[in-house]
């Protein structure tokens, strides 16, 4: 075989394995088959037999021609070789940061502590503190001290629930207001939001159990009109600051004056419509004028002192200002209703 003959043979038996080269390995075994010192390229030198030596530089150069060209195809084949092979390992071991988190399931604060904790901040705004009670509190707390008479009608058996003759669950936050008269000297500037409960069979409006949170300011020359103030200012910052106020006459033993208190509907504006039920207006509290007789059962001067108290019905409040029809909703524990307050 010429030697012209052999090296084509070579080439297209290199080319050939060239193409089938698909990881590293082959490489390295073409690489060595070919050119390395036993390769093929160099045996080629020896199957020519005897040359003359005129005749080898011109050998010589053929086969270094052969040689460049194939390094030149090897090299380039593996170095694209090794460039996809990085490609396909970045690709892989890519991460998409655009990719959003996944966000955890999170829970949402119940519509009548997120009613009680907006007014709280109203209240803790204006430099009220918040004050505490038991729920399991003394008759004497609940009714005598407040100045509510032994024959009055909230005391009997169908409005209180009575534990033993001592104690009762209190049937409002009022009781409160003593303990804080008995703990704090003027001046006096609390809320206190809590439970409370009384024997009613559950319908649209009424629950054994509900939330009031109570109010007392008692300070030197506290008047009626620092209660409209304050009270202006929590209807304004619950129901919107077109909201206004109505005070209606009503009696409570240990407010005098007393009154119940309405704010303006806040869908309606005042007009009446179905949801203030054509009233325009909604009753969410009831105030007055600390009475004479509950300070003085507390060791206050009531001719030095003065102040006023409310009770603000807490799931009245969020009924007017969720727009809630039935107050059984906010203990059904139904997530279909409470997640809407998200
Ligand atoms: N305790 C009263 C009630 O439960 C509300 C109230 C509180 C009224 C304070 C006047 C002053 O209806």
């Amino acid at each position: 075989m010429s030697l012209q003959d052999q090296l084509v043979a070579l080439s297209d038996a290199f080319y050939q394995r060239l193409s089938e080269a698909q990881n590293a390995e082959t490489f390295e075994s073409l690489r060595i088959d070919f050119f390395g010192k036993k390769g093929r390229l160099k045996t080629i030198m020896k199957t020519l037999g005897d040359i003359p030596k005129s005749e080898m530089p011109k050998i010589g150069q053929q086969i270094n021609v052969v040689r460049d060209e194939l390094t030149k195809a090897f090299d380039q084949a593996f170095g694209s070789f090794k460039e996809n092979l990085e490609k396909a390992r970045l690709k892989a071991e890519k991460i998409d940061v655009t990719i959003p988190g996944k966000i955890p399931a999170t829970g949402v604060y119940h519509p009548i502590t997120q009613t009680i904790r907006l007014i709280s901040d109203v209240f803790i705004g204006m430099g009220y503190q918040i004050a505490e009670g038991p729920e399991i509190e003394a008759i004497s707390y609940n009714f005598d001290r407040l100045n509510i008479p032994s024959g009055h009608p909230s005391r009997d058996e169908r409005d209180t629930y009575y534990l033993n003759d001592v104690h009762c669950l209190r049937t409002q936050t009022s009781p409160v207001q003593i303990r804080v008269l008995e703990e704090q000297a003027p001046p006096i500037r609390i809320i206190c939001p809590g439970k409370v409960y009384r024997p009613d069979t559950p319908d649209a409006t009424h629950s054994p159990v509900f939330h009031q949170i109570e109010g007392l300011v008692v300070d030197r020359g506290v008047a009626m009109s620092d209660l409209v103030g304050t009270l202006n200012v929590f209807a304004k910052a619950l129901f919107g600051p077109q909201t206004h106020i109505r005070l209606r006459p009503h009696h409570f033993p240990f407010t005098e004056p007393s009154c119940e208190v309405d704010v303006t509907c806040w869908k309606c504006g005042g007009k009446g419509c179905p949801t203030c039920k054509h009233e325009g207006y909604v009753e969410v509290l009831g105030a007055g004028m600390v009475h004479p007789n509950v300070l003085k059962n507390s060791g206050v001067d009531p001719e030095i002192y003065s102040g006023f108290a409310f009770g603000i019905g807490v799931e009245r409040t969020a009924m007017a200002r969720f727009n809630i029809d039935d107050i059984r909703h906010f203990y059904d524990n139904d997530l279909r209703f409470l997640m809407q307050f998200k």
